[in-house]
């Protein structure tokens, strides 16, 4: 299952009117929606939560909803996504208590569970718990903000999670957050990743013809 997938980051859409943003991009082709959750305390911004979630299924919403959550501590807001209509929810290992119990309490949810690693984080976090994630999330900025530079020591770490996913023989999706851009998503994909989250990249790049059209930066994708 190496399909591509874009997933891209609410985080840089306009907040006003963020129903039909989402709606936009995935008319425009965009796979899932990426749901950035920061809470000024893991990281340094504070974004949005549970409610906003609930509030894009309520509007119509069908895509997954890939919740990436950038908050300590984590077990909490689990629950409180897995109510409110999320698909995927992954977390950073080192903001959890109990890594194990956190992913077992998003799948006993039903939802699809992932790790986060930050550019310094190693992957060794993955090493007992392959058989309880179905996604583990590469960073490719400090988390925090959108419109960051992609860094390069990615490209690496992105292989050598791409072979410990393959050794597990397991069905993993293996994506990347940050600085993904047109110009350097096939370098990225030839790495290893399969699904791509994409903020500014996408949200920049509205259609001059059609405001609701995305249409041109995901066909270059
Ligand atoms: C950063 C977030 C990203 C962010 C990516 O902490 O996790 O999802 O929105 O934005 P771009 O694509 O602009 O780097
Ligand atoms: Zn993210």
């Amino acid at each position: 299952n190496r399909d591509f997938l874009i997933a891209p980051s609410i985080l840089s859409a306009n907040f006003a009117r963020l129903g039909e943003e989402v709606d936009d991009v995935l008319a425009s082709g965009a796979d899932i929606v990426h749901f950035d959750v920061m809470d000024n305390h893991y990281v340094p911004n504070l974004t949005i939560g549970p409610m906003v979630c609930e509030a894009l299924r309520k509007h119509g919403v069908t895509a997954p909803i890939d919740v990436h959550l950038m908050v300590r501590p984590v077990d909490r807001l689990i629950g409180d996504f897995i109510d409110a209509g999320a698909s995927i929810i992954t977390f950073h290992p080192e903001a959890s208590d109990h890594i194990d119990r956190s992913l077992q309490l998003i799948r006993d949810g039903g939802c699809q569970a992932g790790l986060v690693f930050n550019p310094a984080t190693p992957l060794s976090y993955l090493d007992y718990v392959m058989d309880k994630i179905d996604m583990v999330l590469l960073m490719s900025v400090n988390p925090g903000f959108g419109g960051q530079s992609f860094l390069p020591a990615t490209l690496d770490k992105l292989r050598e999670a791409r072979r410990r996913i393959d050794a597990s023989g397991r069905d993993i999706r293996l994506e990347v957050d940050g600085g993904v851009k047109v110009d350097n998503i096939a370098e990225i994909a030839r790495a290893g990743a399969d699904t791509f989250v994409a903020g500014s990249a996408v949200f920049k790049a509205r259609n001059d013809a059609d405001p609701h059209r995305y249409d041109s930066v995901l066909r270059d994708f």
